[in-house]
């Protein structure tokens, strides 16, 4: 017997079955090996000294609990983004951000909306929630198509998801899209954007989602992170800027008490004022970028216009293969997680000796498949 009221497994029928992959796994192989490790949008550099200056210092203090509202680091960011101390919350990254979003606004069996092409964790949200999932296809070049996002919202909508820039494609919305966005989203939908690339879209000249969102007369709320551009990725700090103080209190009730470390505000703190290290990650990024999608354009290819520090590229062989092939050759580079994307890649900035390697390792790993 294995019917829904009373079935052989204790979980919810969402929860059953799932399969678990991890990423970040190094296989015994590669254990020791210089790896070009350009599959998951990292930082290629170490945190600033001065975050691991603040981490040792903040140590010592690892036996207490700490202070999940992280109040010192609200201040300056309340300070730096003009929103009240109460409408920010954190979470282990930004990650847990996204399911306790979907979490709090979607029941199952009501509707959430999202771009089809967005970063494949975000299947795993939609699986959690067990919502009724609409995804609207990007637009042929690949990025957010906010018109038919927008025609696609019903009366049974509660949550509507869009990304800039976009994880895997690098792209990002205009100022006008983000405006579409948050004026024509409903009242009675909330409006999620995740702004995990901020930092990397504002350096190319790119518009600020929160302060489109700041005039929305709807609920919203933003994502962002500590992992890429303050190179803390191991750190697990995210946080969310929301529209209200009880959006804000939901997803704290989500998340937890203790779900943060005890050191990670003190870090933060340390990397926000070291702006010159920040700035060198970002100008450093560029660079990579730049090279990568020159290299890419000069062996046949038309990678996708990245402001990120990753780039999507359509290399015309099945990508799982070429993902394999790359690894076999100490390369390591995504797929796009979606079957319908199955010829696409997604590579990550890395040092510049990383970005040789991947230019000379790709024809030679492609050949072979
Ligand atoms: C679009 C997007 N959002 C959120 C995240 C999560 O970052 P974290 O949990 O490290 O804050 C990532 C990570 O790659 C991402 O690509």
């Amino acid at each position: 017997m294995n019917d829904e009221a009373n079935p052989a497994s204790p979980l919810r029928p969402n929860f059953r079955a799932q399969p678990f992959w991890n990423p970040t796994h190094i296989p015994d192989h590669e254990v020791g090996q210089r790896i070009a490790r350009m599959d998951l949008n990292e930082c290629p550099y170490p945190p600033s000294p001065k975050v691991i200056e603040a981490i040792s210092a903040a140590a010592s203090g690892l036996n207490r609990y700490p202070d999940g509202t992280c109040p010192k680091l609200t201040d300056v960011l309340a300070q730096r983004l003009d929103v009240p101390a109460e409408r920010i919350c954190y979470g282990g990254g930004s990650t847990q951000l996204l399911t306790s979003i979907a979490e709090i606004s979607v029941a199952p069996g009501e509707q959430l909306l999202s771009p089809e092409l967005i970063w494949k964790r975000f299947s795993g949200v939609f699986d959690v929630v067990a919502a009724h999932h609409v995804s609207v296809p990007n637009r042929e070049d690949g990025a957010i198509d906010v018109e038919p996002l927008l025609a696609a919202v019903g009366r049974n909508t509660r949550l509507l998801v869009a990304l800039t820039p976009n994880n895997p494609t690098g792209m990002m919305l205009s100022q006008a899209e983000l405006i579409r966005l948050s004026e024509q989203t409903p009242d009675n939908v909330l409006l999620f954007v995740d702004e995990a690339y901020f930092e990397f879209a504002v350096h190319a000249g790119g518009a600020d989602a929160l302060d489109v969102l700041k005039r929305r007369k709807g609920p919203w709320v933003v994502t962002r992170t500590f992992s890429k551009a303050y190179a803390l990725a191991g750190l697990r700090l995210g946080y969310a800027i929301c529209s209200s103080e009880e959006i804000a209190n939901a997803l704290r009730l989500v998340t937890s008490t203790f779900n943060l470390t005890g050191v990670a505000e003190a870090a933060v703190l340390a990397a926000l004022d070291d702006t010159e290290y920040t700035n060198m990650i970002l100008s450093t990024n560029a660079i990579e970028r730049d090279r990568i999608t020159e290299g890419l354009k000069k062996l046949g290819f038309s990678p996708m216009p990245s402001v990120t520090n990753f780039i999507g590229v359509d290399v015309g062989k099945p990508a799982a293969a070429v993902v394999q092939a790359m690894r076999q050759r100490r390369v390591r580079v995504a797929t796009f997680g979606f079957a319908s994307a199955g010829s696409c890649i997604r590579v990550s900035t890395g040092t510049a000796e990383d970005t040789d390697a991947f230019l000379s390792t790709l024809p030679e790993a492609l050949a072979s498949i």
